[in-house]
């Protein structure tokens, strides 16, 4: 894999799932880390576990507080993590939160809340560090999901904000390739995270079935595939080969394959659970 070595990467959510694994990575690479995310315990704890997978002592890892829902937090700490390490070479926009459940249940607060992580966050990100990057002919990556790329049962709030993130990566991509820079936009299906855990709290039990199509992989898998792409200059990274069948499909058929396998799926499903009820009354 390629050497990072004297290349610094900043990563939104670097403590833990996604982006704690691709920070390991480059850190494996010989590159310099900052990692940004809200707890500060858990942030130590990465910053102190993302050393140890240093190819050398002189590499630095640094750990910056960040709330990147709060556009004011995101400019401290942009500033800070400057001051610390320099300008960065790759951005990551990582930080995310997940949320499922049906629209007709989902509280406008809800919604809300999750725009301004995962779409208002990565705007926030990327306006702030990228007048940082401009001349290094760097890369921002854009963590986005398969669920930017393909509708799905119980995902109307965060396939919004995934989607959003995808044509923001798209049209971001077009205006800094004048300056020499790349983007790449990054949409795993779903990863062994702490994630899936909180989001399986509200997560209807169509879509667990419907999403479980895409299998699930390792968050090592998607750190390889994020440096891969970055190496490469790739601008879609779709990391897993079920997600990329499943794309694939979609791309195909216009969405038409995905959209009537879902429907049937969402509908034999019902159908089974209603008859089982009814049997038990
Ligand atoms: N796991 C999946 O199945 C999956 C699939 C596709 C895409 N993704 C995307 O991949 C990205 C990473 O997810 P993951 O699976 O690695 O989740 P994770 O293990 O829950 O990690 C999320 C990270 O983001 C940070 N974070 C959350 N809200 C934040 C905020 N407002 N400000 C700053 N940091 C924040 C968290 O730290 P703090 O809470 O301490 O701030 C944590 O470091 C997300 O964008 C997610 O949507 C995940």
């Amino acid at each position: 894999m390629k050497d990072f070595s004297g290349k610094t990467v900043y990563i939104t959510g670097g403590s833990s799932g996604i982006g704690l694994e691709t920070a390991r990575l480059f850190a494996s690479l010989g590159g310099d880390v900052v990692i940004f995310a809200r707890d500060e315990e858990r942030l130590a704890s990465a910053a102190r576990d993302i050393e140890g997978h240093r190819r050398s002592g002189s590499q630095k890892v640094h750990a910056v507080h960040m709330d990147v829902a709060d556009p004011e937090s995101v400019r401290t700490g942009i500033e800070e993590a400057i001051e610390k390490a320099g300008p960065p070479q790759v951005a990551i926009a990582n930080a995310g939160v997940g949320y499922a459940d049906l629209f007709i249940d989902t509280p406008h607060e809800a919604f809300d809340a999750v725009m301004k992580t995962n779409v208002y966050g990565v705007r926030s990100f990327v306006a702030n560090v990228l007048p940082h990057m401009v001349g290094a002919k760097g890369t921002i990556v854009i963590v986005s999901s398969a669920a930017g790329l393909m509708g799905m049962y119980g995902y109307t709030t965060y396939g919004t904000s995934k989607y959003a993130l995808v044509g923001f990566a798209e049209c971001l991509r077009a205006e800094l390739r004048t300056m020499g820079m790349t983007v790449t936009l990054v949409c795993p299906g779903e990863v062994d995270t702490p994630f899936v855990p909180k989001e399986a709290e509200r997560l209807p039990f169509e879509s667990r079935v419907v999403k479980s199509f895409c299998g699930r992989i390792s968050p090592s898998r998607v750190a390889h595939a994020i440096v891969k792409g970055v190496a490469g200059k790739r601008f879609l990274v779709i990391p897993g080969v079920l997600t990329n069948l499943m794309f694939a499909l979609h791309r195909f058929s216009n969405g038409m394959l995905t959209r009537y396998t879902s429907d049937l799926v969402v509908f034999v499903l019902r159908w089974y659970v209603s008859k089982q009820a009814a049997r038990r009354r």
